[in-house]
């Protein structure tokens, strides 16, 4: 907020996204509050409520239509409203073909390296474009200013930075991409590479979570565009326009919200295990996460069963709660994914299971997050194992959640957040058995090095949380607006 008030005086900010931060349900007849399961809502909703401005995202809970006046804005949070949120309404054909089709069968396998192969359909390419052009066209409608900062999030939204940058030159459009960007050789597969990385270019600054994805992203404008790229200060200039390419690691909020409601650590272990029908004494992983493929699911629970393979003593001793909702779930390969964890769950707990305990128990429903978090506090180990993320805003919450300095953290080497929390145990979660002996290190690592780890990780995520993240691209654009002052007035 004091970014806003001290360098960007008077700028309106303008959120762009799919998925919206509060979703309204119809249950029994009832309206219920749904907050999705979203690292891009984690980490955007705290900035907007200290912030204000206006959001705009796609409108997709049953009773959604139900709470907006006439003109489709609503104030939220709905228990002290702070910005407006602008709900843009997708007919099935369009959310087949731009958020199904285009964004998750083609984008999402490209950028994440977890070997699905990447479907593009020209029909779906239509409606992305089309559906580009609704979002961008709301930009327009909705800004006061002649030179709003416009926050862009994600794949779904490419093209959407030079629509509004035709339209609004002076606005400063700060894109944030929150999955990884591929290798120019990956990425060439897509029919209209050219188009994205143009659409993209309209943006004053692209933020990607690491160095790695700015490289690559440098990398495939560098193979497939005609423009001057200035390695050294990493920007490129293509049509008149500088794009600022940088790296802005995502965080969570400090502290969470979630945390104020939560009682103490020993309450919440006594209510989960009690919850859930395991043992007083039963040491626990939790694992928390959307049933998506890129995120090991299947690959944990087979370390499950490596564990009490190799370290028969965890045997009746050791739970992995593991929580996924259902997500995508229009898409087969969604559906596979879902299929092949509860498989594999089955598998591990028939081979090791006994009366009255299980390794694995498999919750596969949403859940809020105060209910995560006390799972979190409730867990000795909590395990993620993405086979490919751009960051993981999971392992960042479990930290947050820790307040009491304990907790071990067994992280994905291929998650971006494996780059920041390096004192936790560091895995490759195509390597099931190392997966299963980091497993073990983390149930039988001395209190002392726990807390010592933990500390060091709470100090970082703490720093650099969410404010940081968007306080250094906020700053980066006030210098970008100063800059063209001065350059305006010169000329
Ligand atoms: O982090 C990547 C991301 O696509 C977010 O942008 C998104 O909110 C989240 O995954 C969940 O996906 P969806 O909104 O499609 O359920």
């Amino acid at each position: 907020r004091s970014v806003l008030r001290n360098e960007l005086p008077g700028a309106e900010v303008m959120v762009i996204s799919n998925r919206e931060p509060y979703i309204h349900n119809l249950e029994d007849g009832k309206v219920v509050l749904q907050r999705p399961a979203s690292g891009l809502v984690t980490a955007l909703e705290p900035i907007m409520r200290a912030c204000g401005g206006t959001w705009i995202a796609h409108g997709s809970g049953s009773a959604d239509q139900t709470m907006v006046d006439e003109h489709d804005h609503l104030l939220v949070p709905p228990d002290a409203p702070a910005y407006t949120l602008r709900r843009l309404w997708l007919t099935d054909e369009e959310q087949d073909g731009y958020y199904y089709g285009f964004a998750n069968e083609g984008m999402w396998p490209l950028c994440h390296i977890a070997f699905v192969r990447p479907t593009f359909r020209a029909s779906d390419w239509e409606h992305y474009v089309a559906v580009n052009q609704k979002f961008a066209d709301a930009v327009v409608a909705e800004a006061k200013t002649p030179n709003p900062v416009v926050l862009v999030q994600d794949y779904h939204f490419a093209l959407l930075p030079k629509m509004v940058r035709e339209r609004l030159p002076e606005a400063t459009i700060i894109t944030f991409w929150h999955i990884p960007w591929p290798n120019p050789e990956v990425f060439s597969i897509c029919p209209w590479k050219e188009e994205i990385l143009s659409g993209l270019l309209g943006s004053s600054i692209l933020g990607f979570h690491t160095q790695f994805h700015c490289n690559n992203f440098l990398d495939s404008v560098d193979r497939f565009l005609e423009c001057h790229i200035d390695r050294e200060h990493s920007t490129i200039s293509a049509g008149g326009c500088t794009t600022q390419v940088r790296p802005y690691p995502i965080s969570i909020e400090w502290p969470p919200a979630a945390l104020s409601v939560q009682p103490p650590v020993e309450e919440c272990r006594k209510s989960v295990r009690k919850g859930f029908g395991i043992g007083r004494d039963t040491m626990l992983a939790v694992g928390v996460e959307r049933f998506d493929y890129t995120k090991g699911i299947a690959d944990r629970f087979h370390a499950v069963g490596s564990l009490l393979e190799a370290h028969p003593e965890w045997i009746g001793r050791f739970t992995l709660l593991q929580i996924a909702a259902p997500t995508r779930s229009r898409l087969s390969a969604y559906r596979e994914t879902q299929d092949e964890a509860e498989k594999a769950a089955e598998a591990v707990n028939k081979c090791f299971g006994r009366e009255g305990w299980l390794p694995i128990i498999l919750v596969p429903r949403h859940h809020e997050p105060e209910e995560v978090f006390t799972l979190f506090r409730a867990a000795d180990v909590c395990l993620v194992s993405s086979l490919h993320d751009g960051m993981n805003l999971v392992a960042k919450e479990f930290v947050a959640a820790r307040d009491d300095d304990d907790g071990v953290l067994v992280l994905s080497t291929f998650a971006g957040a494996s780059r920041e929390l390096r004192e936790a145990l560091i895995v490759n979660p195509y390597d099931v058995r190392a997966m299963g002996e980091a497993l073990h290190m983390g149930l039988s690592m001395p209190a002392e090095q726990r807390q010592e780890r933990m500390r060091l990780m709470r100090e970082m995520v703490g720093e650099n949380n969410i404010y940081f993240w968007a306080g250094r691209m906020l700053l980066d654009a006030a210098r970008m607006r100063k800059r063209h002052n001065i350059e305006h007035r010169i000329a």
